[in-house]
């Protein structure tokens, strides 16, 4: 870490311990604290994740001035709107604030959630790129669930930063969140290094069943071990938690687990009527196309059975047809 970006995670480190004591010690936070606490978030799930409050009055760049903070500096941390004179704004007002720390657990940017709902404005405003703070290798969490995932020999992979706040609270420490991106391959290296396991556990709804579609052909190309863990139907893990309390929610981890080919079927069902020959008949062989994917012959053996017994039909005929789309290398 050169001067620069120790400077820049400095002023990141104590922007986080402004908002924080706004949020838990001042009448400007105390909406916010309400509102964190109507989602059911404890004290300490709040201070364990320094989450903090942005006032609308604006004061950011008056504290860290008088904190000894030079205007280049503040300039390049992304904390600031620079005006054609060069003032700098606060960049983030009137919004929850969730800290978000690099690999080794230096906070190094910020996600602001809004308080309302409101069409005009997007519901979390994430830091820009700077020196410290590349989207593309961070994982919310990471630094912080690194022993859990060791020990657990597993990667849980969730959507939102209230996912793994949640998943936190319930004791379930392994949970991660990419920023709200799809997975880079970046961070897909940063895993790897750590254990061979990862579950994805995205929201029930239907944005969170095509991300988990997509993250798997990105994570199909790896040798990492894939699992889903199933939301409900429209449902987010976080509300999930919030609708059945934190001992369910870490049950419900370890029981909702499917492999990645159960999801396959099940996502090539939506928005198709397999009551109907020809949707039948096109879901049949895009399954089998899945299957023939599977690299232990026993695994296709058992998905074909399984295929053949829900549509009545030939075994014979699905093998041979599911060979015909077997990769071969040679
Ligand atoms: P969701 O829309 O599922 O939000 O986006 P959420 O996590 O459930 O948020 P809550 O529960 O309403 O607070 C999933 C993730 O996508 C990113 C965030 O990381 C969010 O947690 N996202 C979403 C953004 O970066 N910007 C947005 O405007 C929306
Ligand atoms: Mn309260
Ligand atoms: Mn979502
Ligand atoms: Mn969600
Ligand atoms: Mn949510």
């Amino acid at each position: 870490v050169n001067p620069v970006e120790s400077k820049l995670i400095d002023m990141h480190e104590q922007t986080a311990e402004l908002y924080n004591h706004f949020l838990m010690n001042t009448d400007y936070g105390q909406h916010a604290l309400d509102y964190l606490h109507k989602r059911g978030l404890t004290d300490d799930t709040i201070k364990f994740y320094k989450l903090g409050f942005a006032p609308s009055n604006r004061i950011l760049s008056t504290f860290l001035k008088n904190k000894g903070f030079d205007y280049q500096s503040m300039r390049k941390s992304g904390l600031f709107l620079e005006s054609d004179d060069g003032e700098l704004r606060d960049r983030f007002f009137n919004r929850i604030m969730y800290p978000i720390k690099n690999e080794v657990g230096s906070i190094v940017g910020f996600s602001g959630r809004v308080l309302d709902k409101s069409e005009s404005q997007a519901k979390y405003l994430n830091s820009p790129e700077t020196e410290i703070f590349n989207k593309r290798k961070i994982l919310f969490n990471f630094s912080d669930a690194k022993n859990a995932i060791r020990k657990e020999k597993t990667v849980i992979l969730f959507e939102g930063f209230m996912d793994v706040i949640s998943a936190y609270q319930s004791g379930v420490e392994n949970g991660i969140a990419s920023m709200g991106t799809s997975l880079t391959r970046e961070q897909v290296h940063t895993i790897n290094r750590i254990t061979k396991k990862l579950y994805v556990c995205y929201d029930g709804d239907a944005p969170g069943q095509n991300a988990i579609n997509r993250a798997l052909s990105l994570l199909g190309n790896t040798k990492l071990e894939l699992g889903v863990i199933q939301m409900p139907k429209g449902v987010d893990p976080d509300e999930y938690r919030k609708q059945n309390g934190e001992e369910k929610f870490a049950e419900y981890m370890k029981s909702a687990l499917e492999s990645p080919l159960s999801f396959k079927m099940r996502y090539l069902k939506l928005n198709r009527n397999l009551d109907n020959e020809n949707d039948q008949l096109t879901y049949i062989n895009d399954v089998l196309k899945e299957i023939a994917k599977l690299p232990q012959p026993l695994e296709r053996d058992i998905y074909v059975n399984q295929l053949a017994e829900q549509f009545n039909v030939s075994k014979l005929d699905l093998t041979n047809q599911m060979n015909k789309f077997i990769q071969r290398d040679d």
